[in-house]
């Protein structure tokens, strides 16, 4: 391509480390498409003649069908898809060929190839948020009432639903959805017709390519648009935080599907076993999205890294951009797609949870908040008083219901027997009906509202 400047050709190593076909490959669509937009507008703005425009769109067509079939022959020694993918067209249809990189670059040429694949893993990152938020709303409706016990520092705290606790991912999964949605947004311009970085003395229509690319409008700075990787960066960050919270439901369902708790079984299809242990039924899927997420942090620290040094306007750096994003994108829609199938199919155990849930004198807050109510007394007095009867039941080995009235008056001669009422796990959850609370009646509107918007 420059062999009019060289005369020697590259060094086998050399060509090793500049070579990006082995991965930029994956952008062929997207690099014929930016070109057949390309090609057009020359030929509108009378550029190129009509001819050679056609000639080329149907050299890119057959292109794009040798690739889809599996039969392109990629070559290291023409770098990048971009060079692959011009040098089968002039072997296609000649030196009509060489006319479409007029008033282009690779440098505008990568950048917004790149830019509509990510664009694209947005539109799947939102759609594959979606299916398991699906999947955590069917199960929080079959269990909106079902109690278990909510923790702080993994230690009981207070009895909360079962739908409550699915419902807290679907939220989190609906901050992720948004911060796709914006960055899908705020990457919507196009950069083609930037050109190397300066912009070009031909008459091009930058609005045109933009609008046959579905970008909002072009970038507005050429300088910008050949050096900007903030939108491969906002897609990180936003698989960054959507992949933090897979993790974190991946711990839970770890420690969830353990002898130990119970809550949940999961399916024998999202399950392994062990070679020596017959008993044994894995979580692997969790462990593995737990650890696989890693990646995706890993992957936004080293595009960081690339980027922070770099003058403007293009360095060859930033070719090192898209295995990071191609990996971080592969392992978030795996990750995401196990996650919504072993939600799917996991069965909650009520009875394990409601059994869990009443332990740990989980309705200590329930006893403290009577005496407010009932006794008048104020809240620290309250939580004093109701600390001392832990203690009590506690060195008995006993359940708070399980003092008898004579204990609870010893502690505080205003407790009288209706105190009961509120030490049941299920009036516990009933009674959190303010906003946003886990009492039922307010899950089950929680999950009408997140049905009607998901639908
Ligand atoms: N393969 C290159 C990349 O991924 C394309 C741009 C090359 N531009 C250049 N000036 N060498 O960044």
């Amino acid at each position: 391509m420059w062999g009019g400047r060289f005369a020697e050709g590259p060094h086998a190593i050399m060509e090793a480390i500049n070579a990006s076909i082995g991965f930029d490959r994956r952008l062929a669509r997207q690099d014929v498409e930016g070109s057949r937009a390309h090609a057009a507008m020359l030929a509108a703005q009378g550029i190129i003649t009509d001819t050679d425009a056609e000639a080329i769109r149907e050299g890119l067509l057959t292109v794009l069908s040798e690739i889809d079939a599996g039969t392109f022959a990629f070559s290291a020694a023409l770098e990048d898809i971009h060079m692959n993918v011009e040098n089968r067209l002039r072997e296609l249809i000649g030196p009509a060929a060489g006319r479409l990189h007029t008033a282009r670059s690779r440098n505008d040429q990568v950048a917004t190839d790149f830019r509509l694949w990510t664009r694209e893993q947005c539109d799947a990152a939102l759609d594959s948020i979606r299916r398991l938020q699906g999947a955590l709303l069917a199960q929080a409706e079959a269990g909106a009432d079902w109690v278990m016990p909510g923790f702080t520092h993994l230690q009981t705290a207070q009895p909360v639903t079962w739908g409550h606790h699915m419902l807290a991912y679907v939220e989190m999964l609906g901050r992720d959805a948004s911060r796709f949605a914006d960055a899908r947004a705020r990457m919507n311009e196009s950069p083609l017709g930037a050109a190397a970085l300066a912009g070009t003395s031909f008459p091009i229509d930058r609005d045109a390519t933009a609008a046959a690319l579905g970008f909002d409008r072009p970038c507005a700075n050429s300088l910008d648009a050949v050096s900007d990787r903030d939108f491969a960066l906002d897609f990180l960050g936003a698989a960054s935080i959507c992949a933090m919270h897979l993790s974190r439901l991946a711990e839970e369902l770890v420690i969830w599907s353990s002898a130990q708790f119970r809550f949940v079984a999961m399916s024998d299809s999202f399950s392994t076993g062990s070679s020596i242990m017959p008993q044994k039924k894995n979580p692997d899927a969790a462990e593995l999205i737990r650890a696989k997420i890693g990646r995706i942090f890993g992957a936004q620290s080293a595009l960081l890294m690339v980027m922070k040094g770099l003058p403007l306007a293009y360095s060859k750096d930033m070719q090192e951009d898209k295995e990071q994003v191609f990996d971080a994108a592969d392992t978030l829609m795996l990750a995401l797609a196990a996650m919504t199938g072993m939600v799917a199919d996991m069965n909650a155990n009520r009875d394990a949870m409601r059994a869990a849930a009443g332990a740990g004198f989980s309705t200590a807050t329930d006893l403290a908040d009577w005496l407010v109510r009932e006794a008048g007394l104020p809240f620290r007095e309250a939580h004093h008083v109701t600390g001392s009867l832990v203690a009590r039941a506690e060195s008995k080995g006993c359940d708070l219901p399980d003092l008898t009235l004579e204990e609870m008056q010893a502690a505080h001669p205003l407790i009288t027997g209706g105190v009961r009422d509120v030490l049941g796990v299920d009036n516990s959850v009933a009674s959190r009906t303010s906003y946003g609370g886990t009492a039922p009646d307010n899950v089950r509107v929680q999950i009408a509202r997140w049905k009607e918007y998901l639908a």
